[in-house]
């Protein structure tokens, strides 16, 4: 599909992924839909887009899912969308007993709830041939410890992906199911990179990333995992659970000083 003139309804545009993405497309030729919380930043980040004149900002709280699908009518009534890119996400690093109710109910709220709730929505005013991709993460594949919330909305995301895709089949809507390894963005507090760098856990960069989404784009792919060895435990994990529960005890000591000093610290986001 070509992006060149596509409509294309970015979610967390303000965020690091969100923000190099919107710079890709934007360059590939798309009209943009900028999504996010902060009407000002977003409005100072759409002026500097190539042809900012094609884009607009659309804002939204994706925790408030009574205003959702209104917002979405008001927001199509004018226009139709070639693609969906459901990319907002929150994570919170910490042992499960150390997140409270707000912190977990927040992230299932903007990793699967509002993508699902946001699908649905939009769907009578996706084009066809139209994309709908979601962006998971190398989580969504491994449970990692101190991300149990996190993998658990990720994982879902994947199994939604997967399961609409089959449903959406011949219909000219394609479900795209794209999953990054760590990035260098914000979404990652000091704790992560702390933990990160000693673990030897490799990193991307935002932009870097953005790339990977266009050619997913370009091409069409279905499941994407971006990273060496990510793609490989993604396998692994899948086919033989109990070799990664091993290979990972080795680093709970670890993940869990991090988690706990986080914690101390206030620093888990
Ligand atoms: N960074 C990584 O290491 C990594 C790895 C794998 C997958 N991913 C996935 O990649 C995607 C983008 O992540 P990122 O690293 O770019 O994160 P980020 O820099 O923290 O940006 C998160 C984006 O989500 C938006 N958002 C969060 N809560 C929201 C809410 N309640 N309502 C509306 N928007 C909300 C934020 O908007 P505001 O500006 O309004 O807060 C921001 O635009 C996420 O789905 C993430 O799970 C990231």
């Amino acid at each position: 599909m070509r992006l060149n003139n596509s409509r294309i309804l970015l979610t967390g545009a303000s965020g690091g992924i969100g923000q190099a993405l919107a710079h890709a497309l934007a360059k590939q030729g798309a009209c943009l839909i900028l999504h996010g919380r902060n009407e000002t930043s977003l409005t100072a980040q759409l002026n500097t887009l190539p042809h900012p004149e094609n884009h607009q900002v659309w804002i939204a709280d994706l925790g408030d899912f009574t205003q959702l699908t209104k917002q979405v009518e008001l927001l199509c009534q004018q226009q139709h969308i070639d693609i969906l890119i459901n990319n907002a996400g929150a994570n919170h690093f910490a042992w499960l007993e150390d997140q409270s109710e707000q912190q977990i109910i927040q992230q299932l709220a903007v990793n699967i709830q509002a993508p699902i709730l946001l699908t649905r929505a939009l769907l009578p005013y996706i084009d066809r041939p139209g994309i709908i991709m979601n962006i998971g993460s190398s989580f969504g594949s491994i449970g990692y410890a101190g991300y149990s919330v996190y993998c658990a909305s990720k994982f879902a995301l994947r199994g939604f992906s997967e399961a609409l895709g089959r449903e959406l089949a011949g219909s000219s809507i394609n479900v795209l199911y794209f999953a990054p390894r760590a990035t260098q963005t914000t979404l990652n507090s000091a704790a992560v990179n702390a933990m990160n760098a000693e673990l030897g856990t490799k990193s991307d960069s935002a932009e870097w990333v953005a790339d990977e989404v266009i050619v997913a784009l370009n091409k069409q792919i279905k499941r994407r995992w971006l990273g060496w060895p990510e793609r490989f435990f993604v396998k692994l994990n899948a086919l033989f659970p109990a070799v990664v529960d091993k290979a990972l005890a080795k680093q709970r000591h670890i993940i869990a000083r991090h988690a706990k000093a986080a914690l101390e610290k206030k620093d888990s986001r």
